[in-house]
C-alpha cells in the first residue's frame, strides 16, 4: 500500500471514529451534537391528572424556550414502558436524560445502563430509592413528605377543640410511588401522637380522577361516619367529591377534604367551598429543568437535590389565587 493511500484510510478511521462517539469523552456529562444542539430524552409518568398535564407542558416549552431537542415519550403509567423509553435514548444517543418514575424501586439496571453509556441522567418530579447515587445527577421534585406533614398540620388545627374521635379516609397515590409513599408519611408523622385522628380506610385512587370517585364510593358505603377526606391529589379528591354529593352528602362541610396539587380544578372548588385546604405540589419544573441539563452536559457541577418551592391555599387564599393561576 503506498504511503499516500495509507494515510488517506488512517484519516478515513479517524473521521469515522469521531462520528460513531468512539473516542470521544462524554465526561458524564454527555456530549452535544456537532451544532452544539443539546438532545434531551424525557420520560413522562402519563396523563393521569391535571397536575402532569400541566408538567408535560412546562417541560415541553421550556425545552423550545431553551433551544433543547426534546425527544418526548409518554409511558402511560407503566415501569416497562420508562425502561423500554430509556433504552431506547441510550441508543439514540442523546445528550441527558430525565424522567418522573412513575414508582421508586426497580431503577438500577437501566440506570447503570445510561451511566455506562455516559450519558448523566436527571430525575425529576419523583425519586428512584436507588442506594448507588451516582447514578443520576441531580432530582429536581417537590418533598413529597413535607406536603404530607403540611396536610396534617391545617387538618390538627382545624380540630385543635374538637375531642371526639375524627375519622379520616385516605385515598392514596399511584401504589409504590413516592409521591404515595411520602404523603403517607408526612401525614401520619403529624397526627401520630394524637389518637383522636384515626385513619379508618386507606386505598389507592391511582391519582385519576375516575379511580378516586369508584374508591370513594366504596369508602362511604362501608363507612357511614367519615369527618376527613386526604386525598394525594387534586384528582382523587374531584372524583370523591362527586361521589359524595352522590351519596347525598355535602363536601367541605359534612365531610371536609385536603388534597394536594393546587391545579386550576382543584383549586376552583377550593374557592367554592367543597375542598377546605390544598398543598400545592408545583408542576412548573420545566425551565429549572432545561437549566439544570445545560450545566450537566456542560459538565459543570450540580446540586443532587432542587427542592421546588411551594405553599398552601385556605379557601380565601383560593379566591385570591384563582384568576393569576397558570394551570
Ligand atoms: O408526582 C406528582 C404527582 O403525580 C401529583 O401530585 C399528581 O397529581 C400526579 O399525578
Amino acid at each position: 500500500m503506498s504511503k499516500r493511500i495509507s494515510s488517506k484510510l488512517i484519516a478515513i478511521v479517524a473521521a469515522a471514529l469521531v462520528l460513531s462517539g468512539c473516542g470521544s469523552e462524554g465526561g458524564g456529562g454527555g456530549s452535544t451534537a456537532d451544532d452544539g444542539k443539546i438532545t434531551m430524552g424525557f420520560s413522562q409518568v402519563g396523563a393521569e391528572s391535571g397536575w402532569r398535564t400541566a408538567n408535560t407542558k412546562s417541560i415541553q416549552e421550556a425545552a423550545k424556550a431553551a433551544g433543547i431537542e426534546l425527544k418526548f415519550s409518554d409511558a402511560q403509567q407503566k415501569q416497562e414502558n420508562q425502561i423500554k423509553a430509556i433504552r431506547s435514548f441510550i441508543q439514540q444517543r442523546v445528550d441527558v436524560i430525565a424522567f418522573s418514575p412513575v414508582v421508586e424501586s426497580g431503577w438500577d439496571t437501566v440506570l447503570r445502563e445510561a451511566k455506562n453509556a455516559n450519558i448523566p441522567v436527571i430525575l425529576t418530579d419523583r425519586a428512584v430509592d436507588s442506594q448507588d447515587t451516582t447514578l443520576y445527577k441531580a432530582f429536581l421534585g417537590s418533598d413529597f413528605v413535607e406536603e404530607g406533614r403540611r396536610a396534617a398540620r391545617w387538618l390538627v388545627e382545624e380540630y385543635k377543640d374538637v375531642d371526639e374521635t375524627v375519622n379520616i379516609v385516605e385515598l392514596q397515590g399511584t401504589t409504590g410511588s413516592a409521591p404515595a409513599n411520602d404523603r403517607k408519611a408526612g401525614f401520619e408523622e403529624i397526627i401520630k401522637d394524637d389518637p383522636k385522628f384515626k385513619i379508618i380506610a386507606s386505598q389507592t385512587g391511582d391519582f385519576t380522577r375516575a379511580k378516586g370517585k369508584e374508591v370513594m364510593e366504596a369508602f362511604l358505603k362501608s363507612n357511614p361516619d367519615i369527618d376527613v377526606l386526604y386525598a394525594h391529589n387534586d384528582d382523587m379528591g374531584l372524583g370523591a367529591i362527586e361521589a359524595i354529593e352522590g351519596a347525598g352528602k355535602v363536601p367541605g362541610k359534612d365531610i371536609k377534604i385536603i388534597t394536594i396539587d393546587a391545579v386550576r380544578d382543584g383549586m376552583q372548588a377550593l374557592a367554592d367551598g367543597k375542598i377546605n385546604f390544598i398543598v400545592e405540589c408545583s408542576p412548573l419544573l420545566g425551565p429549572q429543568l432545561m437549566d439544570l441539563a445545560k450545566k450537566v452536559v456542560n459538565g459543570e457541577e450540580v446540586p443532587q437535590r432542587v427542592v421546588t418551592e411551594e405553599t398552601t391555599f385556605t379557601q380565601e387564599q383560593a379566591k385570591e389565587a384563582l384568576p393569576s393561576r397558570q394551570y
